[in-house]
C-alpha cells in the first residue's frame, strides 16, 4: 500500500508544481484568510478517485471533498495541498499529506514536500524516510539551544488557547521559531532533525494524520499540551524530539 501511496502522492504534486504561479482561481472558505484554490481541488478529486478506483470499500476523510463512509476497517485522510496560503502567494513550501488508518490507527503516512521533490514516508514500526534515506529526531535536550517551528489556525485573530502568548513565551526561550506554512512538512522537519518541537493549538486530521506517524517513526513523540496521547481528532499538539518535550510543555501549560 505504501507504494501506493507514494505515487498518488506524487502524481497530486505534479498536478500543484504545474499549477503554482498560473492564474489559478481562489475562493475563500471561513474568512479571508482561509484559501482553496481550482488546484487544491483539482488534487484531491486525482487522489479520491484513484482511492475509489483501486480500494473501493475504503474510507475517505478529505480535507475539500468531506468524507466517505462506509464499513471498511480502513481510512485515508487526505490534505490534498498543505500550505494553501503558500502556494496561492507564489511561496514554495507546500505539500500533499495522505495517511491511512486501520481501526483509528495510523499505519502509514506520506507527505509530498512538491517544490523539493522529497517523499518522506514511514509505515508503523517500520521507520521513516526521505527517499530512501532513514530519518532520526534531533539528539538536543536543551530548549534554549533548540529551534521551534508552529502555524497559526484561520481564526487566529481571536487568538484560541492564547496561541500568541505562548508564541511569544516559546520564541523567548528557544534559540528560535519559524512558522513555514505547511503543517505536513513541520512535522517531517521535526522527524528529520531540522526542528526540535513543533507545536499547533488547532491542527485537523488531515494537517497531522501522516506527519505524526513520520515523527513518532523517527524515534519522535506527539501529544497534547498536557502530554496526553492524541489522535487525529486532537486539536493541540506538540510533536518533539522526546528531550525536549517536557520543557516546551512546560511552557506551553503556564501560558
Ligand atoms: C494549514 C497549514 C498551516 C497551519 C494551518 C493549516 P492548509 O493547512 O498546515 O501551516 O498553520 O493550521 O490549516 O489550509 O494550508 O491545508
Ligand atoms: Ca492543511
Ligand atoms: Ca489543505
Amino acid at each position: 500500500m505504501i507504494e501506493d501511496i507514494i505515487e498518488i502522492s506524487k502524481s497530486a504534486g505534479e498536478i500543484i508544481r504545474e499549477g503554482f504561479g498560473t492564474n489559478f482561481n481562489i475562493e475563500f472558505k471561513t474568512n479571508e484568510s482561509n484559501l482553496v484554490t481550482t488546484i487544491d481541488k483539482a488534487s484531491e478529486k486525482l487522489i479520491t478517485e484513484f482511492i475509489k478506483k483501486k480500494y473501493p470499500t475504503h474510507g475517505i476523510l478529505a480535507e475539500e471533498g468531506g468524507e466517505t463512509k462506509n464499513s471498511s476497517e480502513y481510512v485515508w485522510v487526505v490534505d490534498p495541498l498543505d500550505g494553501t496560503t503558500n502556494f496561492a502567494h507564489g511561496l514554495p513550501i507546500f505539500s500533499v499529506s495522505i495517511g491511512v488508518q486501520k481501526n483509528g490507527k495510523t499505519i502509514a503516512g506520506v507527505v509530498y514536500d512538491v517544490m523539493q521533490n522529497i517523499v518522506y514516508s514511514a509505515e508503523l514500526g517500520s521507520g521513516s524516510f526521505a527517499g530512501k534515506n532513514k530519518l532520526s529526531v534531533s539528539k538536543n535536550d536543551k530548549l534554549s539551544r533548540s529551534v521551534l517551528v508552529t502555524g497559526f489556525p484561520y481564526n487566529i485573530s481571536e487568538n484560541p488557547d492564547n496561541a500568541l502568548e505562548k508564541f511569544s513565551a516559546l520564541t523567548l526561550a528557544s534559540r528560535g521559531m519559524r512558522r513555514l506554512g505547511s503543517a505536513a512538512i513541520d512535522f517531517c522537519y521535526v522527524a528529520r532533525g531540522v526542528f526540535d518541537g513543533f507545536w499547533e493549538v488547532s491542527l485537523h486530521p488531515w494537517d497531522m494524520c501522516a506527519g505524526k506517524l513520520i515523527v513518532e517513526e523517527a524515534g519522535g513523540i506527539v501529544t497534547d499540551f498536557l502530554g496526553n496521547e492524541t489522535n487525529i481528532f486532537t486539536k493541540r499538539m506538540l510533536a518533539s524530539n522526546r528531550l525536549v518535550h517536557n520543557q516546551i510543555l512546560e511552557i506551553l501549560k503556564k501560558n
